[in-house]
């Protein structure tokens, strides 16, 4: 059998036959710009570990590392009903999750349109809709009224400081949102109060990270649990750090915290690389970021996540078009609109099965108003191969960094989001990744290490934290700084 490696070295021999020698030269650039070798996914894995080390010292440094309060290992045996919410790209999803025991749950759920221009909305709007939704979906499923307060996880997929479990200061919105008036403050109570003005009877007991809630749901149903990870609008990973290899914790714990216990951490990664020693970060990366709503943060996510990739294709479309080599003579207004192809345009790209590239034609046809030519087709496969295997082999330096860190030779790191879920060949070069980094030299059904699809993080996982936290309240014990 042809292994992955071999076959994507033949896809490529035989997509560049007849190509012409300008094309060429062009398809040779990008390889070289955006290809990885197995050295430099080692050299900056190797300085992920040390970067996460310093992210928990008490100096911390560009990995924000957020102790997130979840403070055991779920059982399965939790049980009850709860409510969660999670604020995504596009949706507000909103679940009812019945825990059942056993490694079990069931779970309700509808979607709520986020509003157009949510991302630059006002404050108060965004904790009003959200609000709102709970609301209707609070007297959808409980017609008669809840007897009590139902208690909420809220899943806020943002980097959020945390002193407690049921608090979340954000420290800066990522993912092109810029709601003015959050950043810096705990966004607990302003979700808390929008749903009192409203008589809506839910109690907020729980702040969660998508990673965390990733991890906590993954770890419910399959003990072999080591991570939790999203690769999707951004990308971030949770996993559970020994109490005592948390300095930054030191002195301000309460008594009843095992320092041999362990802990949820939500990496943040995203922000990996923010002061640029070590990724291979393009003039493209570089524009990016400089035209983001937060340049000089997420560095590491602008060059990997599904909010980016079809921009970084757009720039590189767009520059090759004002330098006459693609394109010729046809009207830029469309394709020089910022974020107009978003990550569906590699997907596609990658997937054109057609003898002529037609999906390809198709797509730049109606997004962008241009004719192309079979040799701009067969250039745009390539660069989306290129972009996607680059964002693929990035990705797994975190996963193989807290491996190290945490000495896992083996285990499950449960990943969910778009780019994972349903990026073409994600998977697959993922693992290539990791066999390139640890080298390993078995048959890649045997890799000890391996990326699974995750448990609903957001629902089942936000509700098995909401258990944890009042389990612990209950019992007495502290689910915070001081509390
Ligand atoms: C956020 C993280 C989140 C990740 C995946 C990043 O932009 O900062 O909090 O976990 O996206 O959703």
């Amino acid at each position: 059998m042809v292994s992955f490696v071999e076959q994507a070295a033949l896809n490529r021999e035989k997509l560049l036959q007849g190509i012409s020698p300008e094309i060429l030269r062009q398809v040779e650039k990008f390889e070289f710009l955006f290809t990885i070798s197995a050295e430099k996914l080692k050299e900056i894995t190797a300085h992920f570990v040390t970067e996460l080390a310093k992210g928990l010292s008490k100096q911390g440094g560009n990995i924000p590392m957020i102790p997130g309060w979840v403070l055991e290992l779920p059982t399965g045996n939790e049980t009850g009903d709860y409510l969660a919410i999670d604020l995504g790209g596009t949706n507000l999803r909103v679940v009812l999750v019945k825990l059942l025991g056993g490694s079990k749950f069931e779970t309700v759920q509808d979607k709520y349109a986020l509003p157009d221009n949510i991302r630059t909305a006002k404050s108060e709007d965004l904790w009003a809709f959200i609000a709102d939704s709970l609301k209707a979906f609070v007297i959808k499923q409980y017609p008669n009224k809840p007897s009590h307060a139902l208690p909420l996880g809220f899943t806020f997929s943002y980097p959020a400081s945390q002193d407690a479990i049921n608090e979340g200061i954000l420290q800066r919105w990522t993912k092109g949102y810029d709601i003015e008036g959050v950043e810096g403050k705990d966004v607990v109570p302003m979700l808390q109060k929008a749903l009192s003005d409203r008589d809506v009877p839910i109690d907020v007991v729980a702040l969660i990270n998508d990673t965390t809630g990733t991890l906590v749901a993954s770890a419910y149903t399959d003990p072999e649990t080591k991570m939790g990870l999203i690769f999707g609008t951004g990308c971030n990973g949770a996993y559970y750090e020994r109490v005592a290899d948390i300095p930054k914790l030191e002195g301000r714990l309460g008594k009843d915290i095992d320092q041999n216990g362990l802990m949820a951490i939500n990496c943040e990664y995203g922000a990996f690389d923010n002061e640029h020693v070590i990724l291979p970060r393009t003039e493209y990366d570089i524009q990016i970021d400089a035209e983001s709503p937060r340049p000089g943060q997420q560095s590491f996510e602008k060059m990997i996540s599904g909010y980016y990739l079809g921009e970084l294709i757009r720039l590189i479309l767009l520059e090759l078009h004002s330098e006459g080599v693609i394109f010729k003579g046809q009207d830029n207004t469309k394709l020089s609109e910022p974020f107009i192809l978003d990550t569906s345009a590699p997907a596609i790209s990658e997937t054109d099965s057609t003898p002529e590239f037609s999906e390809i034609e198709s797509l730049i046809k109606n997004k962008l108003g241009i004719n192309t030519t079979l040799d701009e087709r067969k250039f745009i496969r390539r660069l989306s191969e290129l972009i996607g295997n680059r964002a693929a082999r990035l990705s797994v330096c975190g996963i193989a960094a807290i491996c190290k860190k945490r000495n896992y030779e083996t285990g499950h790191c449960a990943a969910d989001g778009s780019v994972y879920n349903r990026y073409p060949g994600f998977k697959e070069r993922a693992a290539q990744g990791l066999r390139d980094i640890f080298d390993w030299t078995v048959e890649p059904k045997d890799y000890p290490i391996v990326i699974t699809p995750a448990e609903d993080g957001s629902g089942a996982g936000a509700a098995i934290i909401a258990a944890l936290t009042e389990k612990r309240l209950a019992a007495g014990l502290s689910v915070g700084v001081g509390k």
